[in-house]
């Protein structure tokens, strides 16, 4: 890539991160902690809510845990109607049909209980309330939306996407094989219930791809060139609480603690890259996840240590400091860095994590460039990586992914 180009996009990458001093960040109220579920009720109608839409899918319905929040809301005086048809990689349909429900039930407020995609899902049909003509596909993007959604009330059940807390939402298109966020922090949620029970039902291959997904928040915040003393901050906690706790989590869902701390661990990441922004991890994530429905988490897993072998030297010192938060030591930081790799390697391998993409969802060479368009398209120039890649780069780190 030119010289030129690569110093307009490093423009652009400043413009975006001075800008975000001007843009508001509100902090959400929260109720923490085991039974924090069952607390919504009295909760909701402390804030005069009537009617309400929960956005779940089946298999946390099949939980009972929505029926059972449909149930206080009822006797608590507030009506609740449930979607649960939210697929993993929420889809537009799945935002028309909820914004559906939500109309003709003259709601007021909406409840995302779930992963990050019922939580996006949610964050949709409350873009389209907030915006009613203008499609989907309109907002892809930053700061597309520009108007206040109704009310969200964040219940996250997985320990990874940090969703509760962002200002993206991420949305499939089947029909164009494509996937993108929606950025703009009117979609962050004003409410965030942190109840570790419903999250002890999660299979161990789900705690640990969501839990990847978090780690890899935070590393790619924080190697990037947007930080604040904050995003630092929270990226460094992030990075050291999975290390910590993320393979008890996955070894024993029961264990509580681990189970608290991990969704500690999704919300700092969260927190970070909200305003420190992902990378190409996330890029190739993304693109695998509109053709071939890769999940999230599995696919930043296995993306992410190619990604940051590929930064080379640009990525050393930052994670030399990684390393050192997480009590990795050697004797300069490309050792430090290296070895830090090599620990998210061992963390991966330790849960199953197969180090390529791979059985059902095995990429196509014949998808390859159109993958390499997706990803460079979503990446630059908005993304402020350590070093920035072309489209060969984009390939290679695709074709190293290829199992
Ligand atoms: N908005 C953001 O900032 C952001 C950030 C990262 C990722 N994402 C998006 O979030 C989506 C992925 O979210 P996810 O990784 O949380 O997965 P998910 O919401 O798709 O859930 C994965 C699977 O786990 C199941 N599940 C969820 N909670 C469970 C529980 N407590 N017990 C048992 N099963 C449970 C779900 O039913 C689903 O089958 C992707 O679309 C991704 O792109 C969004
Ligand atoms: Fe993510």
């Amino acid at each position: 890539m030119n010289a030129l180009k690569k110093c307009c996009y490093r423009t652009y990458q400043k413009i975006m991160y001075v800008a975000e001093y001007f843009m508001p960040w509100p902090e959400a109220e929260t109720l923490k902690g085991s039974g924090s579920l069952m607390k919504m009720p009295e909760w909701l109608k402390s804030h005069g809510r009537k009617s309400v839409l929960i956005v779940t899918d089946s298999v946390l319905a099949g939980f009972g845990y929505s029926g059972k929040l449909a149930d206080g809301l009822t006797e608590a005086g507030i009506k609740a109607v449930v979607y649960d048809k939210v697929v993993p990689n929420p889809t537009i349909d799945n935002i028309e049909e909820g914004l559906k429900i939500y109309k003709e039930n003259q709601c007021d407020c909406i409840v995302a209980l779930g992963g990050g995609s019922p939580m996006d899902c949610a964050k949709g049909i409350g873009c389209r309330v907030a915006c009613p003509k203008k499609p989907i596909e309109k907002m892809k993007g930053t700061l597309k939306v520009g108007h206040k959604l109704p009310p969200l009330y964040a219940i996250p059940t997985t320990a990874g996407t940090g969703s509760e807390v962002t200002l993206a939402a991420v949305i499939s298109n089947p029909a164009k094989q494509e996937k993108y966020p929606i950025e703009d922090p009117v979609v962050i949620p004003r409410y965030i219930v942190f109840d570790p029970q419903l999250t002890i039902g999660l299979p161990p291959h789900v705690t640990s791809t969501t839990g990847m997904d978090a780690l890899t928040h935070a590393v790619e915040a924080f190697i990037g060139k947007s930080n604040t003393s904050a995003t630092k901050k929270q990226a460094i906690e992030a990075t050291q609480l999975v290390f910590k706790y993320l393979k008890r989590a996955f070894d024993n869902g029961q264990d509580i603690e681990a189970r608290e701390q991990m969704q500690r661990a999704a919300w700092l990441g969260g927190k970070a890259f909200t305003r420190a922004y992902v990378g190409y991890v996330h890029a190739v994530a993304h693109a695998l996840g509109g053709f071939y429905g890769v999940p999230h988490g599995l696919a930043n897993a296995v993306a992410l240590p190619y990604v940051l072998k590929k930064f080379g030297a640009s990525a050393y010192k930052k994670l030399a400091i990684l390393a050192d938060a997480v009590g990795i030591t050697g004797a300069d930081n490309k050792e430090k860095a290296e070895k830090f790799i090599a620990a998210i390697e061992d963390l991966n391998k330790s849960m199953n994590i197969p180090n390529k993409i791979e059985g059902r969802w095995t990429i196509k060479d014949e998808d390859i460039d159109r993958l390499v368009d997706h990803a460079i398209k979503e990446a630059n120039p908005l993304y402020p990586v350590p070093t920035i890649f072309d489209k060969e780069d984009i390939k290679e780190l695709f074709l190293a992914v290829k199992g």
